[in-house]
């Protein structure tokens, strides 16, 4: 990879298993490329679809986040190719899209770097300009996405655990995107998010202040429940390249 300095990507075959004890204590053992392929082949649409989010809760280093970008990277081939601009904001989307936790801190420092790695690899096959600025906000949306966390207890791992905050990135002005955070226990469970006072002491004052709780289900025109997820924080829109600089 000549173009893109500090990203790293192999091409040997992936062990099942690290070590005995990783086994017994965390369950890990990796799913094989083949089986990851045909479940992904069920959900084939939705994998071409860039803008569909992708979970992987128990994520590891990312055995099926890697082939969804692969497979989300070869539409933005497709139809993007002759832009470098056109194929960045589009593979930015592409990324926006995958999320992870996993309970091991080297697992997930090992899936962003080998989804960056996904996305460097491709940019260079394309284009002879680098461009940091890209990489830059994948790097930040992938430190975003793909967290350090328990997937039962759905907190954050590490010296103060806090729930666990996923962010939706939405594309908006053609090359902004716009962040909204949420939490991810409530995603999980609108019904006791609209309900009742949250567990004190989880969030500041100025976080609690930003949640709105309807007294009533809401119900849209057709009679069906809907579901409006309380968000966390919200951003301003910013430049898919600035992303790193704007959030902070
Ligand atoms: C069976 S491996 C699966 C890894 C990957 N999804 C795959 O299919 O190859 C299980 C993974 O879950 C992680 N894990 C175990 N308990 C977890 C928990 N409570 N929350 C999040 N991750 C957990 C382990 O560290 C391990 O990476």
């Amino acid at each position: 990879m000549p173009n893109s300095p500090s990203v790293a990507v192999s091409d040997q075959p992936r062990p099942h298993i690290k070590s005995k004890q990783r086994v017994a204590a965390h369950g890990e053992v990796f799913t094989p490329p083949h089986i990851v392929e045909a479940m992904l082949d069920l959900v084939e649409q939705e994998t071409a679809n860039l803008a569909s989010r992708f979970l992987e809760p128990a994520c590891g280093d990312g055995n099926f986040l890697e082939p969804v970008l692969r497979r989300k990277l070869a539409v933005v081939d497709r139809f993007y190719k002759k832009s470098q601009y056109e194929w960045e904001r589009n593979a930015v989307l592409a990324v926006t899209s995958l999320y992870g936790i996993d309970i091991l801190e080297d697992n997930v420092q090992a899936c962003r770097e080998r989804l960056l790695g996904v996305v460097a690899e491709r940019h260079d096959t394309h284009f002879e300009e680098p461009n940091l600025r890209f990489l830059e906000s994948v790097r930040y949306i992938l430190a975003r996405n793909i967290v350090w966390g328990d997937a039962l207890t759905l907190l954050t791992v590490g010296s103060e655990p806090a729930p666990i905050v996923f962010a939706e990135w939405s594309p908006v002005n053609g090359s902004r995107f716009k962040r909204r955070d949420f939490v991810f226990d409530d995603l999980l469970h609108p019904e006791q998010a609209s309900l009742g006072p949250r567990q004190p002491g989880l969030f500041g004052e100025e976080q609690e202040s930003l949640f709105h709780k309807p007294n009533r289900p809401l119900v849209s025109d057709r009679g069906e429940n809907v579901f409006l997820p309380h968000r966390l924080r919200e951003y301003p829109p910013v430049h898919f390249l600035e992303l790193s600089h704007a959030h902070g």
